[in-house]
């Protein structure tokens, strides 16, 4: 199967490529007499401050000019409507193009959140059925969807947690995180006012029960965990470990960013979690990363939905409405009720696929990982760390470090050399448990042929490094843009041109 070839194009910004003023807008001091007179009852209305004396320094382009410029970018971006993004963690599935249509629609695009509940109505309904589905998808009692992203849900989360214990009376300060967590948790941990405190991972794979055991105190508010963890696999003593902690008084916080590997076939709640987030941008397929605004929600069990971040829409008398009074909330974690069109996009993924081919999500996003793992497997160079019988779930996360002793050829080498062959690469380095990480998710929505071209390929790059190392490492050649520096990359100074001239800008 062919892989995708970018485009090389010597593409300008946008604000380079005006090159004189083409009066495409006009300010209103420039309007002619007639004009101003024809709007004047506009102009009395305009507070005068409001009113600019100079054009706003903004691209000031013809249509055609700005359709292929955009075109020409698009022809250098790799996306999912061009071939798989197996970034692992992230659960990049394919956008439907129905979900995209329909939140296209005026009666989503054109209302704003401040309007009369009355007139809203259909919104608020899709909310308030994703808020009751939700619950059910992940076996608790009631859902937020208050929260813009999966971060966000967390912080929530770790909120809700320190406000239970304060509740009762107690200033417990720690939050038990696994080594194997992604960043984010330890850092809403962090911000919630947590002291953090990192669990190991066992040979197996699993969240190390007795060295939870060994730092169990009452200091101990919760841990956060995700389930099947970062290196795709099921926690097999989750229910162990709920019982553990609930002994202790402690809460148990589900990150929901891999629930695309039990969907439909286990629930957090049933494992004892007490406060659950999901990422609806990834596991409910709206577009997320440089495709668009993430969506979270927030749900909790028994008492803890007094303390859920707020509004919850409700049902009163045949009419949905915005409940703000809830008891005991942590507040609004984001304005309004959240990112309403991921919102829709998601509910329309559910009812597309409804609880059978919810279920099918996990399986077959299983399957593809397993099968990608039987495909590389013998790949000299390559290992499976943790327990290599075990099979995975929803990712795997394979590490090079013996190709790396062997070549001098890592992870971020073979990363540079799949987007030379037209393949996005995987998350790379991540969980920092793994030497030389690849950490591959191809979810559902990719083939099974496209996966045997990914596997196909990646052995082809392991061959190349041992016959020719200094060939890979000088990948890739192919791209729109070369290798770039990643310390100056991660400098705000170099991130952008547009940084670059946003500062000009300023002092001018
Ligand atoms: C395991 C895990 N937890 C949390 C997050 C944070 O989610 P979001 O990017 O929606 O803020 C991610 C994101 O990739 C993740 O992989």
């Amino acid at each position: 199967m062919d892989v995708w070839r970018q485009a090389k194009w010597d593409e300008p910004l946008v604000f380079e490529l005006t090159k004189a003023r083409r009066e495409t807008f006009k300010v209103i001091s420039e309007f002619s007499d007639e004009a101003k007179e024809f709007i004047k009852d506009i102009l009395n209305a305009l507070p005068k401050n409001l009113i600019r004396k100079e054009p706003p320094r903004i691209p000031d382009l013809s249509e055609i000019e700005v359709v292929r410029h955009f075109t020409r970018l698009s022809q250098m971006a790799y996306g999912i409507d061009v071939g798989p993004v197996p970034l692992g963690s992230c659960t990049m599935k394919y956008n439907p193009k129905i979900s995209e249509a329909i939140c296209r629609d005026s009666r989503i695009t054109d209302i704003h959140p401040d309007q009369d509940e009355e007139t809203v109505q259909g919104v608020l309904e899709i909310i308030y059925l994703m808020q009751k589905w939700l619950a059910e998808i992940t076996g608790m009692d009631l859902c937020t969807l208050n929260v813009p992203a999966g971060a966000a849900g967390e912080l929530a989360g770790a909120l809700m947690i320190r406000k239970y214990h304060e509740l009762k009376g107690e200033a417990r300060d720690e939050m038990l995180i696994p080594d194997s967590a992604h960043g984010t948790n330890p850092a809403s941990a962090a911000m919630a006012g947590f002291k953090v405190i990192k669990i190991k991972t066992d040979e197996k794979g699993n969240v190390d029960l007795e060295a939870i055991k060994a730092v169990l105190s009452d200091r101990t508010a919760g841990i956060m965990l995700t389930n099947p963890n970062t290196l795709g696999l099921f926690e097999e003593n989750i229910l162990e470990v709920a019982k553990v902690l609930h002994d202790n008084d402690s809460l148990l916080y589900y990150d929901g960013a891999n629930l695309n590997g039990i969907l439909g076939i286990a629930r957090p709640g049933d494992m004892g979690f007490d406060i659950v987030h999901l990422n609806l941008h990834k596991t409910f397929a709206a577009p997320h990363g440089g495709g668009g605004p993430g969506a979270g929600a927030v749900c909790a069990k028994g008492k803890l939905v007094n303390l859920l971040p707020k509004p919850i829409v409700r049902k009163k008398g045949g009419k949905y409405i915005l409940d703000y009074d809830i008891k005991y909330s942590i507040g609004l974690i984001r304005a309004y009720y959240g990112h309403v069109i991921p919102t829709i996009k998601s509910f329309i993924y559910i009812i597309m696929l409804g609880p059978k081919g919810l279920r099918e999500v996990s399986e077959i996003s299983t399957l593809n990982t397993n099968y990608f793992i039987k495909l590389i497997e013998g790949t000299k160079g390559i290992t499976l760390p943790y327990d290599p019988a075990r099979p995975r779930k929803h990712e795997v996360v394979i590490s090079v470090e013996r190709l790396a002793k062997e070549t001098g050829v890592n992870a971020e080498d073979i990363a540079k050399a799949l987007l030379d062959r037209g393949l996005y690469a995987p998350t790379i380095y991540f969980p920092l448990i793994v030497h030389e990480a690849l950490m591959i998710e191809f979810t559902e929505t990719e083939t099974k042929e496209m996966i045997e071209t990914y596997a196909r390929v990646l052995k082809e790059i392991v061959i190349e490094a041992y016959r020719d190392p200094k060939k890979v490492k000088e990948t890739p050649r192919n791209t729109s843009v070369r290798r770039i520096d990643n310390v100056r990359a991660n400098l705000p100074k170099y991130v952008t041109p547009t940084y670059k001239f946003i500062e000009r800008v300023k002092k001018d």
